[in-house]
């Protein structure tokens, strides 16, 4: 019904690829492919290549990023990166809460809440990630984890505060997996995280929000994804690391 109002954001998540002379290359070739594009395209590029990367999307539709960063404004954290230090570099957005930060680095929605809050202080828009386990969907608690990792990790933000985030429901099992969860499985997830949006910052916010799907998005099953009313955008891990691929997923 509101789906109309809100715009398309297709996110590429680079993770641990790619040099600073690597991500330069890959902007030069995706901006002649994505120069007519509705959607608004982010890419969450290695902290060392953020500088060089957001030169390089200088008067482009695309939005430079990072994929993570500590909770302190500064401090004695050695080899910790502040929210300070992603915006000066050019980030306009920071991941927050992907699947791979909580099980491999073991960070919970409490700490994800604190890094929530920081970004938004340093200007930064979170994107903020949520998504069941295989065990957890197989036991039938994934509309519980999911609801208590948004809660909590938005816990405390107002309805004003919310209009700058991004929410990305990505199922943990079809993390790098090949494993797509079906449109229909999507679209439940998402309409659901939209509900619970409802029932906490009211109507409008969760008209507003954006809330991204990711897991195993290709550009074969792409368009069917974005086809649903409550997912606005993609979140792409492996298929957002060749510029030929991304832009037709972003083209899609
Ligand atoms: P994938 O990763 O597209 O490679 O499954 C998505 C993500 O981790 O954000």
């Amino acid at each position: 019904m509101t789906d109309k109002i809100r715009e398309r954001l297709i996110a590429g998540n680079w993770k641990m690829y790619k040099t600073v002379s690597e991500a330069v290359d890959y902007i030069q070739a995706l901006r002649p492919l994505v120069a007519n594009s509705q959607a608004k395209i982010y890419l969450a590029v290695p902290y060392t290549a953020i500088h060089a990367a957001a030169e390089a999307a200088k008067e482009s539709s695309i939005v430079i990023g990072a994929q993570n960063m500590n909770d302190a404004s500064e401090g004695a954290f050695t080899g910790e990166i502040s929210g300070k230090m992603l915006a000066d570099a050019g980030a306009k957005f920071v991941i927050l809460g992907h699947s791979e930060r909580r099980q491999i680095f073991g960070e919970t929605s409490a700490y994800i809440n604190r890094k929530v809050k920081r970004a938004l202080q340093d200007g930064l828009q979170p994107v903020v990630c949520v998504g069941e386990s295989a065990e957890q969907r197989a036991s039938k608690a994934t509309e519980v984890v999911v609801k208590g990792q948004l809660l909590e990790s938005l816990e405390g933000l107002t309805a004003e505060q919310l209009q700058h985030i991004v929410l990305a429901y990505e199922p943990v099992w079809a993390i790098g997996t090949g494993v797509t969860a079906t449109p229909e499985e999507a679209q439940q997830m998402h309409h659901f995280c939209r509900a619970t949006v409802t029932e906490k910052w009211g109507q409008e916010a969760a008209d507003k929000i954006l809330i991204l799907y990711g897991g195993s998005v290709k550009r074969e099953n792409a368009a069917a994804i974005l086809q649903e009313s409550d997912i606005d955008g993609l979140l792409v891990g492996g298929a957002s690391l060749k510029p030929e691929v991304f832009q037709q997923i972003v083209n899609a």
